[in-house]
């Protein structure tokens, strides 16, 4: 069945505690952090010392941390992240000047290795890099915020990457970010994702965080039956 990866960038920050415990007691999978820089995307977030301070419960509830970098030139704090707990860490295609060697940093840093493509960039950047890493990130909506609706041509990007995934007998994820709901999350799952990030679908304000995940879950079963 497909991964959910809980992504805290919609949670109350007073309470994250309690809001990733919810999560991940209903059943999510990851925990999804979003780290902004105001460069790379026109929006700044959270960074280092809150990846610090949730490991402790991350790890207590036997869950991976899957960080999102939409930070330019990410070489600069790669061993940073790491050390703060970042169990996967994902850069951005478009963010590297040198693909390659980033990747190859995050390697030796001792996390998985993550790239992400954003809705306009071509599946052929990974042509290259594609056995350098663990998960491709295909972005739904244009990094930089949450709670925006998910682009339909995705789709059939990542049935093309699935396709590709597949030829190519590579067996890393394939993570789909971005305006995913229950009422989509079967689609992309179909589509051929096999890790889906919901983030205002779990903890936009005033919901129940555990009815949430428990929905978007089913959807995941369902899918998972055909
Ligand atoms: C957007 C982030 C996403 C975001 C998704 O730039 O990468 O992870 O949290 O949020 P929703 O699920 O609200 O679209
Ligand atoms: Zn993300």
């Amino acid at each position: 069945m497909a991964k959910l990866a809980a992504s805290i960038l919609a949670a109350d920050f007073a309470r994250l505690e309690v809001e990733i415990r919810s999560a991940v007691e209903a059943g999510a999978d990851w925990i999804h952090v979003d780290v902004m820089d105001g460069h790379f995307v026109p929006n700044i977030s959270i960074g280092i010392p809150v990846i610090a301070a949730i490991r402790p419960v991350c790890e207590e509830l036997g869950v991976l941390m899957d960080v999102h970098l939409m930070i330019q030139e990410p070489d600069r704090f790669v061993d940073q992240f790491v050390q703060a707990g970042a169990n996967i860490l994902t850069v951005h295609a478009e963010a590297c000047t040198h693909l390659h060697r980033t990747l190859q940093h995050v390697r030796q840093s001792g996390a998985q290795v993550g790239v992400a493509l954003n809705p306009a960039t071509p599946l052929s950047v990974l042509d290259e890099v594609l056995e350098d890493v663990d998960l491709v990130l295909l972005m739904s909506v244009n990094p930089g915020f949450g709670g925006q609706v998910f682009i339909p041509g995705t789709t059939s990007k990542i049935s093309r990457l699935r396709g590709e995934l597949n030829a190519a007998g590579r067996a890393c994820y394939l993570e789909v970010d971005g305006g995913v709901y229950s009422r989509n999350a079967a689609e992309v799952v179909r589509a051929g994702a096999n890790v889906l990030v919901a983030g205002s679908a779990i903890f936009e304000r005033g919901g129940n965080v555990r009815k949430r995940v428990r929905a978007l879950r089913q959807q995941l079963a369902a899918a998972a039956e055909g």
